[in-house]
């Protein structure tokens, strides 16, 4: 039997959903959902890539609920942050958690990630910076300041492209 790529999409602010398109125009006869839309059965789908954004240094709920139905599966991850995807901490958490999501279910393999800055919603910037004590340290903002434009063009070609030659037509 001929499998689909599925693409399960989380996304409160838009930022992942653009990255999902990008990846999912990439990828021939593949199929993006969100977590409420997904069928009972998932066998005609293979590989499943997960979409999320970073909520509190863990993956959304919506995308932790899901993880368990998933067996048997290639998995690839991709998710959005406010923070510098470069940095240390940001690469153990793209890493801990998609081990964490691809191991809720059974039998499934994790083949590859992808992760980028993301835009951080301004009513949730404020609210944090209330809960800081009212004003948003330098570096702070400079993380901010950082993420405002993204995802930009390059990262939606970079995440196009690794899926691509991961789960292409030659998958
Ligand atoms: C409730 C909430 C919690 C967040 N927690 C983090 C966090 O712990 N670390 C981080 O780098 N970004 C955090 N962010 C920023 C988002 O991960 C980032 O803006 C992401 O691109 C949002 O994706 P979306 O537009 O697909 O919803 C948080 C945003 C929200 C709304």
């Amino acid at each position: 039997m001929t499998t689909k790529p599925l693409i399960i999409i989380s996304s409160r602010t838009g930022n992942t959903l653009t990255v999902g398109h990008a990846i999912c125009d990439a990828l021939p006869g593949a199929v993006m959902l969100k977590p409420s839309e997904l069928p009972e059965d998932l066998s005609g789908f293979n590989p499943v890539l997960l979409g999320f954004w970073c909520d509190r240094g863990d993956a959304p709920e919506d995308m932790l609920a899901v993880a368990p139905k998933l067996n048997g599966k290639t998995i690839g991850c991709f998710a959005t942050m406010g923070g510098d995807p470069e940095d240390e901490k940001a690469r153990a958490w793209m890493k801990r958690t998609s081990e964490k999501l691809a191991a809720a279910g059974s039998g499934n393999t994790l083949a590859e990630t992808f992760l980028c800055r993301g835009r951080i919603d301004p009513a949730v910037f404020q609210r944090m910076t209330e809960m800081l004590g009212g004003t948003a340290s330098p570096e702070r903002e400079a993380r901010r300041r950082a993420s405002e434009t993204h995802p930009d063009r390059l990262d939606l070609e970079r995440a196009a492209e690794l899926f691509r030659g991961f789960f292409g037509p030659s998958w």
